[in-house]
């Protein structure tokens, strides 16, 4: 079969017959699948249930920093788990605040914190309009909290070494209303992408017209490797102490794709001056967060060694899914000429931009065959991807029988929206 975009009309309009009736077959079978989801699979969460019971037999409640885990006091976490994401952020356990259940909780309190207290300066509340850079495609939480808090957002194109830093650094080092940017630095929400250590290095390096600048660094996928080639992601934290910016960034990360999406620990690594800033506003919002939980987790891991092997299971479970994906788009769509994707070495998406204006239409026609894709836009600030084109596929949750019809039907409505786009 030629590519698409060389077929006369009335081959296209022969295509498009064939692919209706196919379309209609899936059709009735009244199908019920989804790919919308980033969550893990239910295999994937069995992998920790033996952490659920590790403190009920417990007769000793003390840690090395903690008296009594079950009562209140230790508004930034237990020791151990300070410990734990130290090794897993390759940080110094000083640096960092155990909070709750979600690292984009712990985000949107860091906004909220920046918004009404400052960092150093005026609450950016109190500074007029104020600006946020977004790599797009990006995580449409990030643009929520963003929006949320009524914060202009700036779309900043993504290339596979992370975000275009022209344009980071135009603008950061020229606009003194440029608050700060969203990164996702490995295995990025959806592209997967992982920056480049000169990506890393000119962001550790910049020089904000802000003094308030910061930098929401969401290492959500930090270990979260489905290849037998990881990435290897440069330690921000070095890099900004090389160039006296210690206090930028705000690094992010949780246990929520490790042991339990919504029922993890989530923690912030920053510098001390970042932390005394948290904690200011922490210590109005509450006396502490589960403790019992993080126990449960440093019990259950021990260190890095025991999360890695445990992130060595989730691989083997989730790297036959991204395969089937992988191949299906390369066997069913290359030779049209009409897609593109990345494959990901890691993280949760691949993330598929099909034949420009046409996004809409494909999640349309998934939905009326029974596939509930992430609508499209939501990848973009305010829902609106500029081409109509960039579709988040997420094959973690379905098991591998649906995800293999679900992806013949999106395979088939990509296809079909293309046809009708060039008719
Ligand atoms: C990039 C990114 N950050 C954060 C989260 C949410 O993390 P948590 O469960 O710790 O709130 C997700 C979940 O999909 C994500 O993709």
């Amino acid at each position: 079969m030629p590519s698409y975009l060389s077929m006369d009309k009335s081959s296209l309009r022969e295509e498009y017959k064939r692919l209706s009736e196919v379309y209609a077959e899936y059709k009735a079978k009244g199908l019920s699948l989804n790919m919308a989801r980033g969550k893990p699979g239910s295999e994937q969460v069995s992998l920790s249930n033996d952490m659920l019971d590790i403190v009920t037999s417990k007769t000793d409640f003390k840690t090395d920093d903690n008296p009594d885990v079950r009562n209140y006091g230790g508004l930034d976490g237990i020791i151990e788990a300070k410990r734990l994401f130290a090794e897993i952020l390759d940080v110094s356990p000083e640096n960092i605040f155990v909070g709750g259940n979600s690292s984009l909780n712990m985000m949107f309190d860091t906004i909220g914190c920046l918004m009404e207290n400052g960092a150093g300066g005026e609450p950016w509340n109190k500074q007029g309009k104020i600006k946020f850079l977004c790599p797009v495609p990006g995580y449409d939480r990030h643009f929520g909290v963003t929006e949320y808090y009524g914060i202009e957002m700036i779309n900043i194109p993504m290339d596979k070494n992370g975000p275009d830093m022209d344009m980071v650094e135009e603008l950061v080092q020229n606009d003194p209303s440029v608050k700060g940017i969203w990164c996702i630095p490995k295995y990025s929400n959806p592209q997967g992408i992982t920056y480049s250590d000169e990506t890393v290095r000119r962001f550790a390096a910049l020089k904000p017209a802000a003094k308030d600048f910061r930098i929401m660094w969401d290492n959500a996928y930090v270990i979260h490797d489905i290849s037998d080639t990881p990435d290897k992601l440069l330690n921000i934290f070095d890099e900004l102490e090389k160039n006296g910016n210690e206090d930028m960034v705000f690094e992010f990360a949780s246990t929520s794709k490790i042991t339990f999406p919504g029922a993890g620990i989530a923690a912030v690594a920053a510098s001390k001056n970042n932390l005394e800033l948290l904690k200011k506003r922490y210590t109005f919002q509450t006396i502490g967060y589960d403790k019992i939980n993080m126990l449960r987790h440093t019990m259950y891991f021990k260190n890095l060694d025991g999360v890695l092997e445990h992130m060595k299971k989730h691989k083997n479970i989730l790297k036959p899914k991204f395969d089937l994906v992988i191949s299906m788009l390369e066997s069913e769509l290359s030779e049209y000429g009409i897609i593109d994707w990345i494959k990901p070495n890691g993280g949760y998406f691949v993330s598929v931009n099909v034949f420009k204006g046409t996004a809409k239409r494909v999640v349309q026609l998934c939905k009326e065959a029974g596939v509930v894709l992430t609508g499209a836009g939501a990848t973009y600030p305010y829902g609106n991807d500029p081409d109509d084109s960039n579709i988040r596929v997420a094959p973690t949750y379905p098991p591998l029988d649906e995800l293999k019809i679900a992806m013949e039907i999106f395979c088939l409505s990509t296809k079909m929206a293309a046809v009708e786009k060039l008719m």
